[in-house]
């Protein structure tokens, strides 16, 4: 049989090389074969009729959800910043990122949809990067030591998961004192997720998660289906743990990016700012302002949350003026507004993004 390459197909199809080579993985041209590192295409084969890629097309698997509770979570301004993703989403623009991901509550409604060429991930919280790529590689032995966990706590009295509970937690803060990324470290990081007061989670000064435990009756603590489906859709994805200037190599013109760093506290007993050790305050969000700004330049479309200071003081203008030429909208969420976090309240917060033509 005589063959083409990827380059003479793209030619005799009008499409992009890569867009031939996309279609070659999918097994949408007949007898086309990878030698080395080519695509080796039967010179009688022809475009197929709707030649974009599969991965342009909507998703129809079961969708994705955080497999954390994490604070500032943004699943319930979710519906918001949809309406705010790019219009070329899926079509021109092709890659993913989001350098503050937490729980991502943005990135799985993403993966739930599109089917993205890249897509990129980065917290600087270790143990969080740990557990999602422990998800990515090895979720069955995850979900082994999940359930073995679940087999344990459930049936016990209050007393006993006290106990557990705290066991467990010392046991967790030995593995992380001592950098350990083994999956024992991933399981217990989601057992005291789904356990402790509120999912939050919080360190002392010397890095020890200190969360007391929570009074759920019946926590889902292995959440098998989701978590392999999760996995599945974390295959393809760049996940770093570090800082988020670190996305600067791979944000660019085709790159939507959204930014949801630690909120700026309203006020001194709201402050919720340690992830980690680290806090994030004013010369952060000011630096991170310029590192939008740089994005903005390549031209990538950014979209960036955080809290409106005009909460608690009207003439308070620091995002306006450290955003002042992007667009700013302001909507309204329901949010702990107090240290303890029981109490709720609706408050303005900010969604600001870099480009026109979003989809609704
Ligand atoms: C508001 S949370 C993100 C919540 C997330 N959008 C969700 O839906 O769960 C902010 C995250 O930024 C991380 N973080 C703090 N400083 C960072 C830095 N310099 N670089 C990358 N991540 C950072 C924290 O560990 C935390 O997970």
């Amino acid at each position: 049989m005589d063959f083409m390459t990827a380059k003479e197909a793209s030619e005799q199809w009008s499409i992009s090389q890569r867009r031939v080579a996309v279609l070659c993985s999918e097994n949408r041209i007949d007898g086309a074969e990878m030698i080395g590192k080519m695509w080796l295409i039967p010179k009688t084969a022809t475009k197929p009729d709707d030649a974009r890629s599969l991965r342009f097309q909507p998703l129809e698997c079961l969708p994705v959800k955080p497999f954390v509770k994490w604070a500032g979570g943004k699943a319930q301004i979710l519906e918001e910043i949809r309406r705010l993703y790019p219009s070329g989403l899926g079509e021109t623009i092709t890659k993913y990122a989001e350098p503050f991901v937490g729980g991502g509550a943005v990135l799985f409604d993403i993966l739930s949809k599109y089917q993205l060429e890249e897509v990129y991930i980065s917290d600087i919280n270790r143990e969080l990067i740990v557990t999602y790529t422990h998800i990515r590689d090895n979720a069955s032995e995850l979900v082994d030591e999940l359930r073995t966990i679940e087999r344990e706590y459930l049936p016990f009295s209050e007393d006993e998961r006290k106990t557990y509970y705290y066991n467990k937690r010392e046991r967790y803060n030995n593995l992380k004192a001592k950098s350990h990324t083994g999956v024992e470290l991933a399981a217990l990081f989601i057992f005291l997720n789904r356990t402790c007061f509120n999912g939050l989670y919080r360190v002392n000064s010397k890095g020890g998660f200190n969360v007391p435990m929570g009074s759920y009756k019946n926590p889902t603590i292995c959440d098998e289906s989701n978590l392999i489906a999760v996995s599945e859709r974390l295959q393809n994805v760049q996940i770093v743990c570090g800082d988020y200037r670190e996305s600067r190599k791979f944000i660019d013109k085709r790159t939507f990016a959204y930014f949801d760093p630690p909120y700026r506290p309203l006020s001194d007993t709201a402050s919720f700012t340690s992830y980690a050790r680290d806090g994030f305050d004013d010369k952060n969000q000011m630096e991170l302002a310029r590192f939008i700004k740089e994005l903005s330049k390549k031209g990538a479309c950014v979209v960036a949350s955080n809290s409106d200071p005009k909460n608690t003081n009207e003439s308070d203008n620091f995002f306006d003026d450290l955003y002042n030429s992007l667009s700013i909208a302001r909507i309204s969420a329901s949010r702990a507004i107090n240290s303890v976090g029981e109490k709720r309240g609706r408050i303005s917060e900010l969604l600001i993004t870099n480009y026109e033509g979003a989809r609704a």
